[in-house]
């Protein structure tokens, strides 16, 4: 008989959403239940797709039917949630980021190990086509040794007031840790090489983000001696979101949705729109047979040492080595 993970959801806002529906999408993975601190939330939608509702994160994890959790709550709750779901015998897909400090994820990875669960991070960047495909250009050789990536995220992201994404306490500063989980790790995942030096500036340039900076560049060195830089803001109202690679011989240029290497399109048939049911797929396939996922927590706790490292060499004024946060 064909296994199937049966999953309960933490938090049930707008990203539950997305994953109910790529869990929907793939045929080894079914929801069993949804658990939100706001009982209306979780209500509505555990009674749309025929689940149970939790209020409390202990009814959940008490639920003997459920075999994982996905942590889909807000930034200052994962590790918490995380380290109690492992301890509860639960696999885990924690939301990026994956904690707001490397020291939160050395926490969670240990309980998951001494549990023997897998922990896996929502990084669903890494299961877009044209990252994929990416990846694979510059792992056969086809740009030669890669010597800068040229990175820029430019978005007006506008919370309302009050919103958690605003609350440092909450979310961590919003530019890093709501955007940057993303864009800190798909740099040095293309290349498959650490970054080993930071040096970032930031700066607080809208009234709205009063308190935190919203707009970063950081300049990063890769262990392999290739150079990334990426700037972002949440306070632009014409975004952009692309990438240029350039290599030896030759080059990339890539949005979300559109690649192109030397110059030519290169064709894709399909979209971004399938990162979140592939990686839910990854996250079954790896609960029901024991296989690590590619973000996996160890590889992810990289990415969140570089956004420490980020923050901190902004507050500084100097370049910051990795390895003061990293193992
Ligand atoms: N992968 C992506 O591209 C992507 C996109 C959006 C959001 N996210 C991530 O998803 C997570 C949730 O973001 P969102 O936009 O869905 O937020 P949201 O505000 O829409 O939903 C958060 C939900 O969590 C609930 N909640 C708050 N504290 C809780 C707790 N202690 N236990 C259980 N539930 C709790 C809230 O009541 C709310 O329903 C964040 O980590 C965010 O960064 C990822």
């Amino acid at each position: 008989m064909k296994k199937i993970l049966s999953v309960g959801l933490i938090g049930a806002g707008s990203i539950a959403r997305g994953h109910v529906r790529g869990i929907e999408a793939n045929d080894n993975i079914a929801l069993a239940a949804v658990m939100d601190i706001d009982r209306r939330r979780a209500l509505a939608l555990a009674n749309a797709h025929n689940a149970r509702a939790y209020e409390k994160l202990d009814d959940l994890l008490n639920d003997p039917q459920v075999d994982a959790v996905h942590v889909c709550s807000i930034h200052n709750a994962h590790a918490e949630q995380v380290i109690a779901a492992a301890r509860a015998g639960k696999h885990v897909l924690v939301e990026k980021p994956m904690a707001l400090s490397v020291v939160e994820c050395d926490r969670m990875i240990a309980a998951c190990e001494a549990a023997g669960v897998a922990l896996m991070v929502g990084q669903v960047m890494r299961h877009f086509p044209v990252n994929l495909k990416a990846k694979a250009v510059i792992r056969d050789g086809a740009i030669g040794e890669v010597g800068h990536i040229i990175r820029r995220r430019y978005s007006n992201f506008d919370p309302p007031d009050r919103s958690w994404y605003l609350d440092l306490e909450l979310g961590g500063v919003c530019v890093l840790y709501c955007f940057g989980p993303h864009e800190y790790d798909i740099l040095p995942w293309y290349l498959d090489s650490p970054v080993v030096k930071v040096y970032a500036q930031g700066s607080e340039s809208a009234q709205r983000y009063a308190g935190q900076k919203d707009s970063y560049s950081t300049i990063m060195n890769h262990q392999n001696g290739a150079v990334s830089v990426l700037t972002q803001t949440v306070v632009t109202h014409t975004g952009a979101h692309d990438t240029h690679i350039v290599g030896s011989k030759g080059s990339i240029w890539m949005t979300n949705q559109k690649l192109t290497v030397n110059g030519e399109d290169v064709f894709l048939d399909e979209t971004s729109q399938v990162g979140m049911p592939r990686q839910i797929g990854e996250f079954a396939d790896c609960c029901l047979d024991g296989k690590v996922p590619d973000a996996h927590g160890r590889s992810v706790r990289h990415t969140m040492a570089v956004i420490e490292a980020a923050k901190r060499s902004a507050e500084r004024g100097e370049p910051v080595m990795v390895s003061e946060f990293d193992e």
